[in-house]
This record gives C-alpha cells, sequence and structure tokens, in this order.
C-alpha cells in the first residue's frame, strides 16, 4: 500500500502518471463507447470507423433507444404507422373506388383545424398518406350511404341510427381529453348510449384506430451537426433573435377557470416575472393577443420559456400548447400534464445529463 501511495505523491514519476492518466481516459472512452455500440452494430474496419462520423453513429443510436421506448405502445396499422418504424407496412386496400367519409354536422368547424391548419390555406389533409382515395363530405343527408360517419363527440349530437349498413363504420372523434369528453353541450348523451354504436376512435392517443395527435416527434434523417463543432447551435432555435431577457417565460391563456393554473401562476409570479397573454392576463397586456385559435400569437416567440399547463393531466394528453406555443416558436416548454412515462415517448429524446424535460409536480 505505502509503495502505491509513494508512487503517486512522487514528482519524479509524473510523467508516468501523466501518461497512465491518459491511457485510463483513453481506456474509458473505448469501453463506453463499444459499451454503447456493440450491441447495435457490427464492428468497422478501422479506417473506415475513422471515416464514420461519431455523431452519425450517436444519432442512430438515440433514435433507436427512442423506437425502444416506444415498442409497448399498443397501436393500430395506421398508428404503427406514425408512432413506430413499421412504415414499410404494405396494407391491403382497395384501391379502385374513392371512399366517403361523412362528417357528420361539423365539417366546416373541423376544416379550421384539419384543413386549415389555422391559417388561411387549406391542406389536402391526405396528402402524406399511402393510403389516399377518400373523399370528405358534410353532407348529412348521405348518412345511409357513405362508407364511413365521423362523430365528433365535443358536440354531444349522434345522429340517429335507422339504415345503418353493416359495412359502414362509424369513428367517434375527440381531441379533448376524457373529462371534457363533450365539451360544454348540456345535452349530452349518455354513455350507455354509445355502446356498440363506433367501430373506430379518433383521438390524439397513440392507442387510437385513427391517431389524429397535436404533434409527434419524427427522427431527423442525419444529424444537422456531424462532427464537434462550434457552430452556433442558437441558429436551430427559431426565434432566437427575439428572445427577451427582462422576462423570461409566458403563457397564453384564455381558459381562466382552470384553478391549479393561476395558483400556480400567482405563486410563481412572486419570484420571477411571468407574461401572460390572452383572456386571462394582466390589465396592461390584455391585448397583447387577439385569442387562442383564431390567430396566432406571435409575441410568445420573444421568450425562453413556456407554460405548458394542460387543462386536464390525462395520459398522453398533450396539447397545441406544446407543440405550436412552445417548440414551434422556440421556447422551452415547462410542463403540467401528463406523466413522464408519456413526455418520454412522444416528445424529442433528450441526452440524459443535459437540462432534461422541465415537469412541474
Ligand atoms: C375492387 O377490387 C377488389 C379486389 O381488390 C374487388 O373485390 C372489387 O370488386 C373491386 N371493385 C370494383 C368496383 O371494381
Ligand atoms: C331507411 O331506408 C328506407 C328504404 O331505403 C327508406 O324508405 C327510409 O326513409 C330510410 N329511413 C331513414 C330514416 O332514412
Ligand atoms: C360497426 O359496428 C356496428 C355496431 O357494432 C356493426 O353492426 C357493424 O357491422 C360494424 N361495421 C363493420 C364494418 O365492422
Ligand atoms: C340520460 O339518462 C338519464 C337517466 O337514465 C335520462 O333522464 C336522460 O334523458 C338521458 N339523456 C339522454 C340525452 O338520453
Ligand atoms: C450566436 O448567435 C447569436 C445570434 O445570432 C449571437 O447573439 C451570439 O453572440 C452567438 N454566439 C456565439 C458564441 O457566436
Amino acid at each position: 500500500m505505502k509503495g502505491h501511495h509513494n508512487f503517486f505523491l512522487s514528482v519524479r514519476n509524473y510523467k508516468i502518471l501523466i501518461f497512465l492518466t491518459v491511457l485510463v481516459g483513453l481506456c474509458l472512452i473505448y469501453f463506453q463507447n463499444s459499451g454503447v455500440y456493440h450491441n447495435k452494430y457490427l464492428p468497422l474496419p478501422r479506417e473506415a470507423m475513422e471515416k464514420v462520423s461519431y455523431s452519425l453513429q450517436l444519432h442512430k443510436y438515440i433514435i433507436d433507444q427512442y423506437y425502444d421506448y416506444r415498442k409497448d405502445l399498443k397501436t393500430s396499422n395506421l398508428g404503427s404507422i406514425l408512432f413506430k418504424r413499421n412504415d414499410k407496412k404494405t396494407l391491403l386496400v382497395e384501391k379502385n373506388r374513392t371512399f366517403t367519409v361523412l362528417i357528420w354536422r361539423h365539417w366546416e368547424w373541423l376544416k379550421y383545424r384539419h384543413i386549415f391548419r389555422y391559417s388561411s390555406t387549406p391542406h389536402n389533409p391526405l396528402e402524406d398518406c399511402s393510403v389516399n382515395n377518400c373523399e370528405f363530405t358534410g353532407n348529412n343527408r348521405l348518412l345511409d350511404k357513405v362508407d364511413a360517419v365521423v362523430v365528433h363527440l365535443q358536440k354531444g349530437v349522434l345522429p340517429n341510427i335507422y339504415n345503418r349498413t353493416r359495412t359502414q363504420r362509424w369513428i367517434f372523434l375527440t381531441d379533448e381529453s376524457p373529462i371534457h369528453l363533450f365539451g360544454n353541450e348540456k345535452n349530452r348523451p349518455n354513455l350507455s348510449d354509445l355502446v356498440n354504436v363506433f367501430n373506430w376512435s379518433m383521438t390524439y392517443r397513440t392507442d387510437a384506430d385513427i391517431p389524429v395527435p397535436y404533434g409527434r416527434t419524427v427522427p431527423l434523417e442525419a444529424p444537422i451537426f456531424t462532427e464537434t463543432t462550434n457552430t452556433n447551435i442558437t441558429k436551430l432555435i427559431p426565434n432566437w433573435k427575439n428572445k427577451r431577457r427582462d422576462v423570461l417565460a409566458s403563457i397564453l391563456m384564455s381558459n381562466c377557470g382552470v384553478p391549479y393554473r393561476m395558483k400556480y401562476l400567482n405563486k410563481l409570479k412572486k419570484h420571477m416575472k411571468i407574461d401572460i397573454h390572452g383572456k386571462c392576463s394582466d390589465s396592461h397586456l390584455v391585448n397583447s393577443c387577439p385569442g387562442h385559435f383564431r390567430a396566432d400569437c406571435k409575441i410568445i416567440s420573444n421568450y425562453l420559456f413556456y407554460f405548458v399547463l394542460e387543462n386536464s393531466l390525462c395520459k398522453e394528453y398533450i396539447t397545441e400548447k406544446l407543440f405550436h406555443q412552445a417548440y414551434a416558436k422556440g421556447a422551452i416548454p415547462i410542463i403540467q400534464g401528463p406523466p413522464l412515462e408519456d413526455c418520454k415517448r412522444l416528445l424529442p429524446p433528450r441526452p440524459t445529463n443535459s437540462l432534461s424535460l422541465l415537469l412541474i409536480p
């Protein structure tokens, strides 16, 4: 023991010490890397190895791990295309005719989200779909004749069931959490009336037959930076130039009737500045933004952080607050919503040692 002690303290041997330290460091790096990658990638010849950039492997590794997280998700065929890696799936579809889908009673209303995407430009909702021989109609008189009927539960009005054919599919659609299933409708149906009515579900959840999430994470083909570099990553952050330093965080809120939200924000405001925009704002910000969905609230992009406080804390319920207000505007989301596990599965992965997901307890 004493010998070792002397060895490390001996000034004469400092060159050996440095050499050993470097060697141990190299070994650590080597083992760490090989430990990480051996399972997934065959070792490449040394020359090739040097050419294949480290970041590309890291990129692939992160994506593999990300999809591993999602392995247990129960999904429909469509769901597996959207959330898993089965995008090469061959689906058996009749391509020789056009299927008609009736959007029961609320086509005009739904168009705003699915066709106009909160803008003034219409989009084809099937533009990226491998199966697209469908057309949509809002003509309720076609109820008996269409191939499928989409009923928006939030509006609470079901079609009467008379001449429904056995081949017709009925689909319930909801963008809200189960707590707000029927929105504010007074004339809400009883849940027992809905038994054996619908064939398919259409919700934000990954286990819906037809998932319609508010946003989803898809991997980049390749990393943006392919080598270790000091390139200014702020270039990647939308609206970086507009970010304020005097007030760091904001929230757009037009429903002031969710008690925990106001309580939480009022408490925090004693310690930091938070700008609340929208209907629930302080008086000096009251006209800063026109509304929630009707027009984009550009001012939100001036802040570094955005409070994503969902109106209900439900499985996978994560809305435009996160995707549109936080991510798309270049703000770090501070989330009160679904459990951490859901966030890990649905949101972009992060290295474990970096600023992790900010979740409010
Ligand atoms: C379309 O093709 C399917 C088989 O893929 C066939 O059973 C069906 O009769 C065809 N329909 C028409 C209208 O041609
Ligand atoms: C059901 O179908 C029959 C025969 O096609 C028709 O006479 C009747 O009007 C239909 N009922 C409704 C409510 O559409
Ligand atoms: C849809 O569900 C109804 C009611 O359960 C059923 O009668 C009908 O056959 C189903 N449609 C299809 C195409 O499976
Ligand atoms: C729901 O059920 C209650 C009691 O069974 C009944 O009074 C009410 O009318 C029903 N509502 C609808 C919309 O059918
Ligand atoms: C990165 O870019 C931002 C905005 O373009 C600039 O303000 C900042 O000084 C840059 N930082 C470095 C280290 O170059």
